[in-house]
């Protein structure tokens, strides 16, 4: 697959550095940089589907994913249900029905279909997806371009998170995918020239982090989830942050070691994953004639030992850390060394296990409405990530950003970097 295709319309945070465009863009350019962050967005999305075939768009490999296709429609719905349904005066429902298969979680916009039996749905077909998203890309555009002055702002305020939950789907299609061939005995390639995730830096050196009093979370213009606000004070330990991700070299130590055979090394529900589910490697690890050998999106491949590991569970990189001594940051510790410029491959290589439970920052509130269950509703028994992967769009990453999941996912792009505590 070709390099992901940026969004440059769409803001990054000035965190990252980039100019804003958007907020002191005059109203008539706002519709056209709308219009084409739209197109963008919607574009990417089907590029990244366009190798899968009908067959593979249609499958679901276990509960926590989704096909390809209900991905390219939930999407779709987003817009239709938060965006058109409200802002565009005689909106024309593309399928008074498809609100019930492609709701997710959204309790306040009705009823829904149960998500482990997403894969059952052959029908509406990929094309009739298609069309869906075509109906809905057109009914955008002429929002944008006709919606009154006044309204525009509200307008790009839902369809600007309306992409960016697109983009989440981006990145869940390609690692939901790769499960779904992990379960094929054939291994089959999502694209035979994919490029496994590279570290750029090998360093093994732990970086100072400055103890004290810092502020964490989103402030500022530019774009962020409600999850990273409000920006707050932290007080941070003296620590030596790792400079480099963990490498496969690294995790083949831990297992010649008795990583996955050493009970004290595990946090006791993690040990019950290693029991009941056999874990003896990384997920999509295979042995095939004493090697070992990764199922990527580019098909099986030797593990490249330079390589960082990934597919990785929290509880895993947990057991690692103490394997090695050593420790997982927490989000407080990542974000602060990843804003001091502390940390290599920082984005766009491997997620980082951090060792903070997702919950609310300081004053957090959901938002009242269906758009409110966003975030808030699962700040609870799951952790929390940080950075991005290989597999996340262009312009979707942000020091602030908070990814989650359960501790025991691990079909994400996850890995770890680890974090020393001084005296
Ligand atoms: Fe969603």
């Amino acid at each position: 697959m070709p390099p992901a295709t940026s969004s440059p319309v769409l803001r990054r945070s000035r965190d990252e550095g980039d100019t804003a465009t958007v907020p002191h863009a005059p109203p008539n350019d706002a519709r056209v940089i709308w219009r084409a962050a739209l197109r963008a967005v919607r574009a990417e999305t089907e590029r990244r589907a366009a190798p899968l075939g009908p067959e593979d768009q249609v499958v679901q490999s276990m509960a926590d994913t989704s096909p390809t296709k209900w991905h390219r429609a939930h999407s779709t719905w987003f817009l239709e249900q938060f965006l058109l349904v409200p802002r565009l005066a005689g909106y024309r429902v593309f399928d008074e029905r498809f609100a019930y298969l492609f709701n997710s979680y959204y309790v306040a916009a009705g009823p829904r279909h149960a998500r482990p039996k997403r894969g059952l749905v052959t029908r509406p077909d990929c094309a009739d997806v298609a069309a869906f998203r075509a109906h809905v890309d057109e009914a955008v555009e002429r929002l944008i371009a006709t919606v009154e002055e006044p309204e525009l702002a509200e307008v790009a305020r839902i369809l600007e998170i309306g992409l960016h939950h697109e983009q989440q789907h981006q990145e869940l299609l390609l690692t939901d995918i790769l499960h779904a061939f992990a379960q094929n005995p054939l291994a089959p390639a999502y694209a035979a020239d994919w490029q496994a995730p590279r570290a750029h830096s090998s360093s093994l050196e732990f970086a100072d982090l400055p103890s004290g009093i810092h502020r964490i979370g989103f402030e500022g213009e530019g774009y962020c989830f409600d999850n990273e606000r409000p920006a707050h004070q932290v007080l941070l330990a003296p620590a030596r942050v790792a400079r480099g991700l963990v490498r496969n070299a690294q995790w083949l130590e831990f297992m010649a070691e008795g990583g996955y055979a050493t009970p004290s090394l595990w946090l006791s529900d993690g040990w019950g994953m290693v029991e009941t589910e056999g874990w003896n490697a990384p997920g999509y690890w295979r042995r095939r004639d004493g090697v070992w050998m990764s199922l990527t999106l580019g098909g099986l491949e030797p593990v490249d030992p330079d390589a960082p590991v990934t597919h990785v569970s929290y509880y895993e990189a947990d057991a690692f850390a103490r394997w090695a001594g050593k420790h997982l940051p927490t989000e407080a510790e990542w974000e602060v060394a990843a804003r001091a410029g502390l940390l290599d491959d920082v984005f766009g290589v491997v997620w980082q296990w951090t060792r903070s439970a997702y919950l609310p920052y300081p004053g957090y509130r959901a938002a009242d409405g269906a758009l409110g269950e966003y975030n808030g509703k699962f700040m609870i028994n799951q952790m929390v990530l940080r950075g991005s992967s290989h597999a996340t769009p262009a312009g979707h990453t942000r020091p602030s950003y908070r990814n989650f999941f359960y501790p025991s996912a691990r079909w994400q792009f996850s890995g770890l970097r680890l974090l020393d505590y001084v005296g």
